[in-house]
């Protein structure tokens, strides 16, 4: 009995010592000590040995099946240890080699030339401020001098919300907004959406962008205008711009006008771009009307105002010379990244 434990000892632990993977490990603690093992036989044997005998030839099985569960234990952890090395080596990893850069977008051509407009205007003194997109048909065209039936209030239709409720079809509403507030003098910008029910095609769009000047103070004069404007066209445009007021109609200025630059592109002698003009019309303006302050709270007698306002995509497409209004609709990365 004792020489049959010593063989299969040995013979166990040979194995163990050329197993080199996980399964064969297990083959062999299955081999051995498993329920129907070698070892397991072996203590089966133990009803033919003396009962004198059988404390120590137990003392032995244990021994040695102790032995081999240390041998499989010690070997199963080298392997473990060695194939993680191995994959160590093989995921070693390279930081000499370029990163993976990430996707960024690319600023829209629209809030670019907004962020140059409210820079102007902003080192002018002005104030940058917002009004709802959503208005009421009081703000959007009464307090505007457009009552119901004036014909102005035909040439912006809208999206009705309900009769009282309407998608503003343009900035202007904001004037009487920040008039009704009292605090005066007043110099501010307010760029922002407006609606109008337009089909839409290479220059129009239901939805677009506006921005909305308005000054007001004492002494104000239509030179004051004149000079602001002129300002910004060339911070704009570039200094060689020049600005021409052509007398126009608005409801809520007097007197209004409309205001052409010199093409930059030819400079004013007249080219393809500007169709042959010289002058492209760049926005609206005008003094703003005595009845428009007076609806505010303001009186007319002690302030003057003048008012201005500025399609923002026709001075992007201007600026950026792009033939399509709907480019600036469809948010291809390709095309704003020519920007
Ligand atoms: N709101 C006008 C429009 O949408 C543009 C405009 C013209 C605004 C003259 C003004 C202005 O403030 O004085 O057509």
């Amino acid at each position: 009995m004792q020489e049959k434990l010593q063989k299969l000892l040995e013979e166990a632990l040979n194995s163990i010592a050329n197993a080199n993977t996980k399964e064969a490990i297990n083959d062999i603690k299955v081999k051995y000590l498993g329920k129907k093992g070698e070892l397991t036989a072996v203590l089966k044997g133990m009803k033919d040995v003396l009962p004198e005998d059988r404390p120590k030839v137990g003392a032995l099985v244990n021994d040695t099946r102790k032995e081999i569960e240390e041998a499989l234990e010690k070997t199963s952890k080298d392997l473990k240890a060695k194939l993680r090395a191995e994959k160590m080596k093989l995921e070693k990893i390279d930081v000499t080699l370029p990163a993976k850069k990430g996707i960024l977008g690319h600023r829209h051509p629209n809030s670019i030339v907004l962020d140059e407009v409210e820079r102007i205007f902003v080192g002018m003194g002005y104030e940058v401020v917002e009004g709802p997109e959503v208005e009421y048909d009081l703000y959007n065209f009464e307090k505007l001098n457009i009552p119901d039936g004036h014909p102005a209030k035909d040439e912006q239709d809208t999206f009705y919300i309900n009769d009282e409720i309407v998608l503003r079809t343009q900035t202007s509403p904001v004037q009487a907004r920040v008039m009704e507030q009292g605090k005066l003098p007043i110099r501010m910008i307010a760029p922002g959406r407006v609606f109008r029910s337009d089909e839409v095609d290479a220059t129009h769009s239901p939805s677009f962008h506006q921005i909305e000047g308005l000054v007001i103070d004492k002494n104000i004069t239509f030179a004051d205008l004149k000079g602001t404007l002129d300002v910004f066209a060339k911070e704009l445009f570039g200094p060689e711009t020049k600005t021409k007021f052509r007398p126009h109609h608005f409801p809520f200025t007097e007197p209004s006008a409309e205001v052409d630059v010199t093409c930059f592109k030819c400079g004013g002698k007249g080219c393809r771009f500007c169709k042959g003009e010289g002058w492209i019309e760049i926005l609206g303006c005008g003094m703003v009307h005595p009845h428009v302050l007076e609806m505010s709270g303001i009186d007319p007698n002690v302030y003057q105002g003048f008012a201005f306002g500025v399609g923002l995509e026709r001075i992007t497409l201007l600026k950026y010379e792009i033939d399509d209004m709907r480019l600036l609709y469809e948010n291809d990365i390709r095309f704003l990244q020519q920007f």
